[in-house]
């Protein structure tokens, strides 16, 4: 296949390390260790090549990026490279302070994420006592430092009875952008699917409170909503097409076509200390597995979606068949079809989630949900 174009842009995962344990967390159940976390020279020299290979934005993300004290320097350099710097954070290590460092650094963008509009259920979501609280704290910070704000509010079973009362909390954070997301089951997300399943008429409640609210708040707040996989009939375009747009390096340097991607059968997982992230982008194994059409099986193969959706999530499909090479089964076309539809039955009463934290593998151990 002939080289691509550059990626728009690269989600950099600069540590697994968090004072949140959201259930919906898209990490690997396996957390990359701090001292497995790339050096900040690596980062550095990361931010040097995405920069000759022609990426526009980065996107530092984690786990809590903020954790990272070389976040400043990282900013710097991608600024330095006229690329566009937005930070993913959970805001709680965000005082005043590291706003204004970060801010000085050349920070351009905040993406501050919320559990619930509700101090006491949104760190009962979390696992963090007062969570909810500095969160509120951190978007007068970014305000007052003149950096714009989104917020990001994951939705779910524990919390979409409230998204009225959610969306108005970002408008009261000052958010010029609200991004509500229904839950993407990979990671953690997907070990604690039946914890997290919104009902049908759940979801059905979110589509009007959108609606309605976008009506509200035009020309003042902007309001993105991702609508649910499991109660649709066709996929997105995951990363906007394997390989196509997005490029992942994950805290251990390993790069990837996505940030779930490690946890798929042959995937090979090469790393930026061992090649140079141009090559790894335009050649290497992972990039090229899924990469334009000719990878796809029937019914994709011969669809007239083939180019608009790409077939799809590669992890959805290898999550709901064990094979990741599938027609993604949130598809109506796909043969196996039938088992979203089943799984997006929630069930009456859903079982408890297991939060978020090192070690604490749902498989292994389901640990009871935390009081905070
Ligand atoms: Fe998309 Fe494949 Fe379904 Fe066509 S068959 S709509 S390409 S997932
Ligand atoms: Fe990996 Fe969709 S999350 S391709």
């Amino acid at each position: 296949m002939s080289a691509p174009g550059p990626p728009l842009g690269l989600l950099a995962e600069l540590t697994h390390r968090c004072p949140l344990a959201c259930p919906y967390c898209s990490n690997p159940l396996e957390l990359a260790r701090a001292s497995r976390e790339l050096d900040p020279d690596t980062w550095l020299r990361a931010l040097d090549e995405a920069a000759a290979l022609g990426v526009l934005q980065i996107h530092l993300s984690g786990g809590e990026p903020v954790a990272r004290r070389d976040l400043e320097a990282i900013t710097a350099r991608a600024r330095a490279h006229g690329i566009y710097t937005n930070l993913i954070t959970s805001g709680v290590l965000l005082d005043a302070a590291r706003v204004r460092t970060l801010a000085e650094a050349g920070l351009e963008h905040v993406q501050l994420s919320i559990q619930d509009a509700d101090p006491a259920t949104a760190d009962r979501i979390g696992g963090h006592a007062g969570g909810h609280a500095a969160k509120r704290a951190a978007a007068e910070h970014i305000r007052a430092a003149g950096l714009p704000l989104t917020v990001n509010a994951v939705l779910h079973r524990r919390n979409l009875d409230n998204l009225p009362a959610i969306i108005d909390e970002a408008a009261a954070m000052g958010a010029a952008r609200l991004e509500v997301a229904h839950t993407q089951y990979h990671g953690w997300a997907l070990a604690n699917r039946a914890a997290l399943m919104p009902t049908r008429a759940q979801v059905d409640f979110a589509d009007r409170a959108v609606a309605a609210a976008r009506e509200r708040w035009a020309g003042r707040m902007a309001i993105d909503y991702v609508t649910p996989d499991y109660h649709a009939s066709r996929p997105k375009a995951c990363m906007g097409g394997w390989g196509r747009r997005f490029i992942t390096v994950a805290p251990d340097g390993t790069v990837l076509p996505c940030h779930a991607a490690a946890e798929l059968p042959g995937t090979t997982g090469e790393r930026l200390t061992d090649k140079p992230l141009a090559a790894i982008w335009a050649h290497g194994a992972d990039f090229e597995r899924f990469r334009g059409t000719a990878w796809m099986p029937e019914p994709c193969r011969s669809c007239e979606r083939r180019e608009v959706d790409f077939g799809g999530c590669r992890c959805q499909a290898f999550a709901l068949t064990g094979d990741p090479a599938a027609t993604d089964p949130v598809c109506e076309l796909s043969p196996h079809h039938d088992r979203v539809a089943a799984l997006a039955e929630a069930p009456d009463a859903p079982p408890p989630f297991t939060p978020r934290r090192p070690g604490n593998h749902p498989a292994s151990a389901n640990q009871p949900e935390e009081e905070t």
